[in-house]
């Protein structure tokens, strides 16, 4: 789905497509004076500078149905390779009339597409401007472009505002992909599963998908594993595993809008543990390794016992918990890093106290939330490190103005200040200033605006943006917005400076 609440902000393409006054009269954009053709080709990207091809345009992805059969890496020394069958059933609504449209794979043979019941047959992909003839398919996997996608002709073509339901079945070796920057992500084969991770565009290697935050939508899952193997997804179970010869089907659905790159389809030899709630009435489901050393498993309990309290606090500060369950996935292999996947985040070796709240945290922001542009990941990355600063601080531990106090200690000199949050570049997507530079900006703000238009400001930035994406300047807008200031000055030294913020920042 795509909200109407979307906001542009300096000069992206992103083809951000207003629902209502499309549809019924079928208008298109042709270009004024031309005679332009009434059904086009959708995007193959969703505009994002960083990551082009990343998402797609022409339509909006409302579900996701997702039927995964998955066989682990043998035991025998074996390279740590897995096998996937897919049956994919994505229920989308055209924004433009639709003579093609792609959706985002990499990696994996689709076998066979229908549309709308109607099977597509495969060809070769053809030229630039050649036509094809009749309902057809082909894929594209260009590593070095990093542009992988199927693209789907259907037959009929799709009028704008008609809803269409696509079927891909497709099947591959799952590997253990890399991002731009060289970091595991996406379906990640391990010796006793897969950790599956997907930040910020690795979904694609495990389901066709429009893998942009812009098009949010809603999933369920099927996925069947070597019984004695438990798979974990987003959500909460829909119904009871089924177990026959020698597989079981874990069944997990997740109502709430999400972004492509926070789903999880997570195998191991996990422990499912009794579900238990937050003070608000929040259903919580663990799954743990069984396989975790003694000192992972003390750390990783202690953090997890606290996901109630750390739940109570942040609603208090941040507004209601925005989904309908939440839990951890906790692996003994590892990816190097933990990630917020919606409800359900993956977490790897152990669950270290300050990494589940920061992960909790970025529920709100990030999850219901999400960047527009990934440009905006200092959103994502700020609030989710500043809170787990408040929480550090309301339990009695460093305040958050200390933790900003030594975040500010390094020398004007130091090389750490030459870089804007504002625009990390795609290989700065994870950098260390995404995060600490991006807390003590929400520091600075708090103490620019008073605590009271601040936590105002956090409420009413999930609440106008839930379920949908925003950019920084959305963001300065709504704290001009709660604090009457004019924040233009503030948040360019903060985002586009690289120089060390001059020290006036104290609570
Ligand atoms: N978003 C993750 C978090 O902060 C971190 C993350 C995702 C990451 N991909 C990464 C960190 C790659 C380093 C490298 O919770
Ligand atoms: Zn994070």
């Amino acid at each position: 789905m795509r909200t109407v609440k979307m906001r542009m902000a300096g000069g992206l393409a992103v083809a951000v497509v207003v629902m209502a006054g499309f549809g019924a009269t079928g208008a298109v954009a042709a270009p004024p004076g031309t005679a332009g053709p009434r059904y086009t080709a959708g995007s193959d990207g969703a505009g994002d500078p960083y990551f082009p091809y990343s998402g797609n345009g022409g339509y909006d992805v409302q579900h996701y149905d997702l039927a995964l059969t998955y066989t682990p890496p043998a035991m025998a020394p074996a390279p740590l390779q897995g096998s996937l069958t897919g049956v994919a059933t994505i229920d989308l609504v055209a924004t433009q009339d639709l003579d093609r449209f792609n959706l985002d794979l990499r990696g994996m043979d689709v076998t066979r597409v229908t549309v709308g019941g109607k099977p597509a047959a495969e060809v070769e992909a053809p030229a630039p401007g050649d036509e094809v003839d009749g309902a057809a398919y082909w894929q594209v996997q260009d590593d070095a472009a990093r542009r992988w996608e199927l693209t789907v002709q259907p037959r009929p073509k799709v009028k704008s505002g008609k809803s269409v339901r696509v079927v891909v079945e497709y099947r591959g070796t799952t590997v253990r992909p890399l991002d731009v920057e060289g970091a595991l992500y996406g379906w990640v084969t391990t010796r006793d599963g897969a950790i599956v991770v997907s930040e910020p565009e690795g979904s694609m290697t495990w389901y066709p998908v429009s893998d942009h935050p812009t098009d949010k939508a809603t999933y369920r899952f099927a996925i069947t594993v070597p019984a004695g193997k438990v798979a974990v997804a987003n959500g909460l179970p829909h119904k009871p595993a089924e177990t026959s010869d020698g597989w079981t089907t874990w069944f997990w659905d997740a109502p709430d809008q999400q972004a492509s790159y926070l789903t999880t389809a997570s195998v191991g030899d996990f422990e499912l543990r009794p579900t238990y709630t937050s003070t608000s009435g929040i259903p919580i489901v663990d799954a743990v390794d069984a396989n975790l050393t003694a000192n992972q498993l003390n750390t990783t309990n202690a953090s997890l016992a606290l996901q109630p309290a750390m739940i109570d606090f942040f609603e208090s500060r941040f507004g209601p918990y925005p989904f309908n369950s939440y839990g951890a996935i906790v692996d003994d292999d590892s990816v190097g890093y933990a990630l917020e996947t919606q409800t359900r985040p993956v977490y790897s070796g152990s669950a270290g106290q300050g990494t589940v709240a920061h992960e909790l945290a970025h529920q709100w922001f990030g999850n219901a939330v999400s960047p527009l542009r990934w440009q905006d990941i200092w959103l994502n990355e700020g609030w989710a490190t500043y809170a787990a600063w408040l929480w550090t601080d309301d339990r009695g531990g460093t305040t958050a103005q200390q933790a900003y106090n030594s975040w500010y200690a390094p020398a004007r000199t130091a090389a750490y200040w030459s870089f804007q949050i504002g625009d990390p570049g795609d290989l700065g997507l994870f950098a260390t200033q995404v995060y600490n530079r991006g807390a003590a900006t929400l520091h600075a703000l708090r103490v620019e605006v008073g605590d009271e238009a601040f936590f105002e400001g956090a409420r009413l930035w999930v609440e106008r943006f839930n379920d949908g994406a925003a950019t920084s300047a959305d963001f300065q807008s709504v704290y001009e917005e709660v604090s009457g200031e004019d924040l233009d000055a503030f948040f360019q030294i903060w985002l586009w400076d690289q120089v060390k913020p001059p020290a006036t920042w104290t609570l």
